[in-house]
C-alpha cells in the first residue's frame, strides 16, 4: 500500500476533505481527522523557526499596509506542512482561500476562470505548481505581476485576446520539486521558502499536540518514540500516532507509553530508524543487488516497482538527509551507514561520508 504522503495525481489524500476551488472546508471544517490536526495560525505551527519569522514579518507588514501579501512559494518533500502554511497565510490575512493544483489546471481558460473570480485580498493556493502546463504558466506571469490576464477567444483569424483586470490577490505555490520551477515563475514570487525535515524535538511537540486533539493519552517517552521514528515528517508523525493508538486500544488499555509505542511501530513495519518497508527495500537493492552503486535513478526505481518521481521526491530525500545514500552525477550510491543499518559489512571501497573526510587519515589512504 502506498504511503499517503506519496505524490499522487490527486494531491489531497482521501482522509482530507474536499479542498477543491471554492470549497471552504479547509478553513471551516474540522470534520476529518487530518483537517482537525492542521495548525490554523503561525503560533500553532511547530518548528521551521526561520521560515516562521520571515513569514510573520511579511504578513504583518502586508496587514499593516492593508494590502494583499506578496506571492509565496513553499518547497520541500511531502508532508512537511506546505498546504498547512497556505491555510495559515489565508487565516492570518483574514482572507478566503481557494485551492487548486498544477495538474488540475489544463488550459489557460481554466486559470482565467479561477483568477477572475477572486475577490480583493483572496489567497489562491496552487499545489504541485511545477506541474502547471507551460501555456498556463505563461498566462500566470502577468497575473502575478500586473494583475492582468489575457485570454484568447476564438480560433484562427477570428481569434482575439481579451484582457481582464484582477483584484489584488496572493498566490501561494507549493512544490515538491523546487528544481523544476522555471526561472521566470520563481522570480515572480516575493519569497521562496524551503521546508526542512523536522527535528525529533519539534516532532515530539507535534505528536503531543495531535494526541491532545485526538484525545489520546500519551506520556513524554511515548511521544518521543513516535517522533524519533517519523522520518522527520509531521504527516508521518500524525499517522504513526493513529496506528499506535489503534495498537494500544486493541493490545492494552489505550494509553501510549514508550513500550506500547515501540511495539506498535514494530507491528506496522517501522524500524528503529523510522524507515519502512520500501525504504529498506531501496537500501537492500542498492547495497546488495547493485553492490552499493552508482546506479541510475530509473534503474533503481524499476527495481522497486515505483515511479521515478516517487523515489526522487518521497523516498530519497530522507535517506540522503540521514546520510544513508548519496546522489552523484553517475547515479545513487550507498553510504557505509546503509550497510550498517541492514546489518551487513560495508565493502572497503564504500564512499566515505563527506564530513568524515578531514578525520581518520586511514580511510583516505585505504582507497
Ligand atoms: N509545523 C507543523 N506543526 C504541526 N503540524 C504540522 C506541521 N506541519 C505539518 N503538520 C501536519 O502534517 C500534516 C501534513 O501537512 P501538509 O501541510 O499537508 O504537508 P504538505 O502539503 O507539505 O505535503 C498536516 O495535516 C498537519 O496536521
Ligand atoms: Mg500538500
Amino acid at each position: 500500500m502506498p504511503r499517503d504522503e506519496w505524490v499522487d495525481p490527486n494531491p489531497f489524500p482521501s482522509e482530507e476533505p474536499d479542498l477543491s476551488v471554492g470549497s471552504d472546508n479547509f478553513i471551516d471544517g474540522a470534520n476529518a481527522d487530518d483537517n482537525g490536526l492542521r495548525p490554523r495560525s503561525l503560533d500553532e505551527f511547530v518548528g521551521q523557526k526561520e521560515l516562521k519569522e520571515r513569514l510573520e514579518v511579511m504578513l504583518g507588514a502586508a496587514r499593516g499596509r492593508n494590502q494583499a501579501a506578496d506571492h509565496l512559494l513553499f518547497g520541500g518533500p511531502p508532508g512537511l506542512g506546505k498546504t498547512t502554511l497556505a491555510g495559515i497565510v489565508a487565516n492570518e490575512m483574514g482572507a478566503h482561500l481557494h485551492v487548486t493544483s498544477g495538474p488540475a489546471i489544463e488550459k489557460a481558460g481554466d486559470l482565467a476562470a479561477i483568477l477572475t473570480k477572486l475577490e480583493s485580498g483572496d489567497v489562491i493556493f496552487i499545489d504541485e505548481i511545477h506541474r502547471l502546463p507551460r501555456m498556463v504558466e505563461e498566462v500566470l506571469y502577468p497575473a502575478m505581476e500586473d494583475r492582468q490576464i489575457d485570454v484568447v477567444v476564438g480560433q484562427g483569424p477570428a481569434a482575439r485576446s481579451i484582457r481582464f483586470e484582477l483584484e489584488a490577490f496572493t498566490l501561494v505555490g507549493a512544490t515538491t520539486r523546487t528544481g523544476l520551477i522555471t526561472g521566470p515563475l520563481r522570480d515572480r514570487f516575493g519569497f521562496d521558502f524551503r521546508l526542512e525535515f523536522y527535528s525529533a524535538t519539534d516532532l515530539e511537540a507535534i505528536v503531543k499536540r495531535a494526541a491532545d486533539v485526538l484525545e489520546v493519552v500519551i506520556d513524554n517517552a511515548g511521544a518521543a518514540e513516535i517522533a524519533r521514528r517519523s522520518r522527520g515528517t509531521p504527516r508521518i508523525a500524525n499517522r504513526l500516532l493513529r496506528r499506535c493508538r489503534d495498537f494500544a486500544e486493541v493490545r492494552s488499555d489505550g494509553r501510549l507509553d514508550q513500550e506500547t509505542a515501540a511495539d506498535g511501530l514494530e507491528l506496522f513495519g517501522i524500524d528503529d530508524r523510522g524507515l519502512d518497508k520500501v525504504d529498506r527495500k531501496l537500501l537492500e537493492n542498492l547495497c546488495v543487488h547493485f553492490k552499493g552503486g552508482p546506479v541510475g535513478l530509473s534503474t533503481l526505481a524499476i527495481s522497486l516497482a515505483e515511479p521515478t518521481e516517487t523515489v526522487e521526491d518521497v523516498i530519497e530525500p530522507f535517506l540522503i538527509q540521514q546520510g544513508l545514500i548519496m546522489r552523484t552525477p553517475r547515479g545513487r550510491m550507498a553510504m557505509p551507514a546503509a550497510w550498517q543499518h541492514l546489518g551487513l559489512q560495508a565493502p572497503v571501497d564504500a564512499p566515505e561520508p563527506a564530513v568524515d573526510l578531514t578525520e581518520g587519515e586511514a580511510s583516505l589512504f585505504d582507497q
